[in-house]
C-alpha cells in the first residue's frame, strides 16, 4: 500500500495490538491506554486517507519483522518494527524507566542510561522517516506522546512542507524535575520542531514555555516561542472521550443486564466500589486498597454489604517497578480477602487482564462508587467514562486532585491520594451522601464532559494548529 495521506497520526502504538497465541495464531485487539481510547474513534471517522504509524505492540521473537502497511476498518496502518533491543532500551528503558517516572513527579526514581538514550534517538528517527514517507505534500502530521518527543524536529528536517502537531498525553514536569534529564535540551529542541505543542493542562504548557527560556535562551511570550524564522505555539487542550459511544453502550440492554448480573453474583451488596486502571504505580492502587482495608478493620465499612472490584490491566510487565507493584497489590488483595472475605464472597474482586469494552461499561453501571486516585495522571479517562455511563444520574466519583481531569471535574469528591485518612473520609462521605447531592454532582460532571468530548478536543486542537501554522508562515514571510 503506497498511497500518501493528508492526515497522519504518529504514536508509539498502533490502535490495535498484534497478539500471538501459544499455537502461533495471530490476531489483533484494541491497544491499551487512554491515548488509543481517545484518538482511535476520531481517526476511524476521518473520511479518505487517514493513516496511523506505530508499533504493533508485539514483543515476541518475530517483533522486528517488517509488516506491510494494511487497512483496518477504514484506517491505513503503517507498522514500525521494533527489535528486541529497541523494546528493551527505547520502550522499557528510556520511555518507561526514564521519562515516565520523571514526568510523573518521580514517584519511583527515574534511571538514565546513555545506551537507552541512543536507542530513543534511533527509534524516533525511524518513526520520523516513516512519517516522511507516507505524508502527502502539505499533510497534517500529528505526533503523540512522550515516546516520540524528538520526532517533530526530525520530521521537519526531512519534510519542511508539513504541518506538524505534537500532543503530550502525560504531565509535563516543572524545571526542578525536568532538569535532571541529561538530554533535556535535545528534548525541548525536538518538541520545537512542531508548529503547535499541546499539553493536557495549562501547568504543562507553562512548564514547557519556561524551559524554552531557561534551557535555550528563547523568548516565549503569550504562548508563542520564536524559533529561527518560525513561531512555535504551546497551549493546553484537555483530552476527552467519545461520549456518544460510551453513552450508547451504557444504554444497551445486554450491558445493563450484565451490570445487574455482576451485582447479583456478588450477592447484591449495598455498595460496590470500583477501580479500573492499568497496573501502574502512578495510579495509587495500593493506597486505595489500604484505605478500604482500614475502613473494614475499623468497622466503618461492613464486609457483608460492601465489595470492592479492582480491575488492573497488565502493563509494561518486564519493567522492574511494575513487577514490584504487581507483587504489592496482589499481596494486599490477598491479605484483605484473607481477613474479610468468605466462601463465594470476597471483600476485593481482583481482575488482572484486559476486558472487552462492554464489560468495562457494565462494571461502571454496577458500581456505586468509582475510585480514581492517581498520585499523578495526565488526564485519566476512566473518570470521564464512568460519569457519562451513569445515565440515570446515580453513582459517585472519588477523584484525585493530581489527575488532569480534576481541573475540569470539580464536582467530584476530591481527594489527596497521599492522605490515607483523607481517602477513608472521602469514601465514606461519598457512600453516605444523599441521592439528591450525588445526582446533582453527576449531572454537573456530565454536562462538563458533554461540552468537551473528544471530537471537540480534536477540533479545537486542529483549529489552533491551522491558525498557528498560518501565523507562523506570515511571521516568517513565507
Ligand atoms: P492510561 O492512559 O494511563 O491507561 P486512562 O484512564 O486515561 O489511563 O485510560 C485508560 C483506558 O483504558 C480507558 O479507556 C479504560 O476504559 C481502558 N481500560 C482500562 N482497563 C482496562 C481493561 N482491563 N480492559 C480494557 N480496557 C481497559
Ligand atoms: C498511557 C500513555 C500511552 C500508552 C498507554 C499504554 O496512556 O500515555 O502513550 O500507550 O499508557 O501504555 P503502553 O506502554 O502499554 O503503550
Amino acid at each position: 500500500m503506497s498511497s500518501l495521506s493528508d492526515f497522519v497520526v504518529v504514536a508509539n502504538r498502533l490502535p490495535v495490538d498484534r497478539v500471538v497465541a501459544h499455537d502461533g495464531q495471530k490476531s489483533w485487539r484494541r491497544s491499551p491506554g487512554g491515548l488509543v481510547t481517545a484518538v482511535e474513534p476520531l481517526m476511524r471517522k476521518q473520511a479518505g486517507s487517514a493513516a496511523w504509524i506505530g508499533w504493533t505492540g508485539d514483543a515476541s521473537e518475530s517483533s522486528d519483522e517488517q509488516l506491510p502497511s494494511f487497512e483496518n476498518d477504514g484506517l491505513i496502518l503503517h507498522p514500525v518494527p521494533l527489535t528486541e533491543d529497541d523494546i528493551e532500551e527505547y520502550y522499557e528503558g528510556f520511555s518507561n524507566t526514564s521519562l515516565w517516572p520523571l514526568y510523573h513527579d518521580a514517584i519511583v526514581p527515574a534511571e538514565y542510561h546513555r545506551h537507552w538514550w541512543n536507542a530513543y534517538v534511533r527509534v524516533n528517527r525511524r518513526f520520523a522517516e516513516a512519517a516522511a514517507r507516507v505524508a502527502a505534500p502539505g499533510a497534517f502530521v500529528w505526533v503523540h506522546d512522550y515516546q516520540l518527543q524528538l520526532v517533530p524536529a526530525m520530521l521537519r528536517e526531512l519534510r519542511r512542507d508539513l504541518r506538524i502537531g505534537f500532543f503530550l498525553h502525560i504531565p509535563f514536569p516543572p524545571n526542578e524535575l525536568f532538569s535532571q534529564l541529561p538530554w533535556r535540551t535535545q528534548i525541548i529542541e525536538g518538541l520545537l520542531g512542531a508548529d503547535l505543542v499541546g499539553f493536557q493542562t495549562p501547568g504543562g504548557s507553562g512548564n514547557f514555555l519556561r524551559l524554552t527560556r531557561s534551557l535555550l535562551g528563547l523568548k516565549p511570550a503569550r504562548g508563542a516561542v520564536p524559533v529561527d524564522t518560525r513561531v512555535v505555539r504551546a497551549h493546553s487542550f484537555p483530552i476527552s472521550i467519545d461520549v456518544d459511544s460510551f453513552a450508547e453502550l451504557a444504554a444497551t440492554e445486554s450491558v445493563q443486564r450484565r451490570a445487574a448480573q455482576i451485582r447479583a453474583e456478588l450477592g447484591n451488596p449495598d455498595h460496590i466500589l470500583l477501580g479500573i486502571d492499568r497496573l501502574d504505580y502512578t495510579k495509587g492502587i495500593g493506597t486505595r486498597l489500604e484505605a478500604f482495608e482500614e475502613l473494614l478493620l475499623e468497622r466503618k465499612v461492613d464486609p457483608d454489604s460492601t465489595v470492592m472490584i479492582q480491575v488492573a490491566t497488565p502493563s509494561r510487565e518486564r519493567v522492574e517497578a511494575y513487577r514490584l507493584l504487581r507483587e504489592n497489590v496482589e499481596r494486599t488483595v490477598g491479605r484483605i480477602n484473607g481477613a474479610y472475605g468468605s466462601v463465594g464472597r470476597p471483600a476485593v474482586v481482583y481482575i488482572h487482564r484486559s476486558l472487552p469494552r462492554e464489560e468495562i461499561v457494565a462494571l461502571y453501571l454496577a458500581a456505586d462508587l468509582m475510585l480514581v486516585t492517581p498520585f499523578r495522571d495526565g488526564m485519566n479517562l476512566v473518570a470521564k467514562e464512568y460519569v457519562v455511563c451513569r445515565l440515570d444520574g446515580t453513582g459517585a466519583l472519588v477523584l484525585s486532585e493530581f489527575a488532569g481531569s480534576a481541573l475540569e471535574l470539580r464536582q467530584a469528591f476530591r481527594v489527596n491520594p497521599y492522605d490515607i485518612e483523607g481517602l477513608k473520609n472521602t469514601y465514606l462521605a461519598a457512600l453516605q451522601a444523599d441521592d439528591e447531592e450525588k445526582r446533582r454532582r453527576i449531572r454537573t460532571l456530565q454536562r462538563q464532559i458533554h461540552r468537551n468530548d473528544v471530537a471537540s478536543w480534536a477540533r479545537t486542537y486542529v483549529d489552533y494548529m491551522d491558525d498557528a501554522h498560518q501565523r507562523s508562515r506570515k511571521d516568517s514571510g513565507a
